[in-house]
């Protein structure tokens, strides 16, 4: 079988973790799709969970999981009010979805994985850059944010300018944090060419 490879993030993710060892217990908000990352952490003894507010998307991981014969746990659910006990997770990601909320459901969704994070544990997010190249496709409807159409959908995503994601983070250590500018080609065949990645701590 071919060795499946995984975004350099995750990978930087769990470096962080094995030097911060709480419980083995992954969220990932956005969970969802063809090629669900947390396969990765699965695949490295983690007790894996997923929320994704699109069954669609929770079906293509169904299959991923079927084809694999692999569980991974992912249910339907908003990253906005996550459907789990406070303190429960020792690590949460959220991999290129958070990038869908508008900045006011960026910050109730931070504020959710604040609660459900236990203390000590670590939290893996990144966010667009204004510098990525698809910045200037529409117009922004409010700073940074702008709505693309596909077909009859409608589709929202949020850029920032390089610190300011920061300040979601007030309750939390921000431990690492990379901009990471793509000068040829894109990041992980998503089209992308700047990424904020964030590594935060409760
Ligand atoms: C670009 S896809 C990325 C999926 C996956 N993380 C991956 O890397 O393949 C964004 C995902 O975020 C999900 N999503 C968008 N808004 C959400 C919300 N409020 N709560 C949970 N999931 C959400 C979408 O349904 C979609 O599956």
């Amino acid at each position: 079988m071919i060795k499946k490879f995984y975004p350099s993030s995750l990978y930087n993710f769990l470096r962080f973790i094995q030097s911060n060892p709480v419980n083995k217990r992954i969220l990932d908000c956005g969970a969802g799709g063809p090629n669900p990352k947390l396969a990765f952490f699965y695949e490295n003894g983690f007790e894996t969970y997923g929320i994704d507010i699109s069954e669609n998307e929770i079906k293509d991981a169904d299959d991923y999981c079927k084809n694999h014969d692999i569980k991974l746990n992912i249910i339907k659910g908003d990253m906005r009010n996550i459907p789990f006990d406070s303190n429960f997770f020792g690590y949460v990601f959220s991999y290129l979805s958070m990038i869908h909320l508008s900045k006011n459901a960026t910050a109730q969704a931070i504020n959710e994985i604040y609660r459900v994070l236990m203390k000590g544990g670590l939290c893996c997010l990144n966010f667009l850059s204004k510098d990525d190249k698809w910045f200037d496709e529409n117009e922004e409807t409010k700073p940074g944010e702008i709505i693309s159409k596909h077909g009859s959908k409608e589709e929202i995503h949020s850029y920032y300018d390089d610190d300011e994601p920061d300040g979601f983070f007030h309750n939390f250590d921000i431990l690492y944090k990379e901009k990471r500018h793509i000068l040829k080609g894109n990041y992980f065949n998503t089209g992308r060419t700047c990424i904020l990645d964030y590594i935060i701590k409760k």
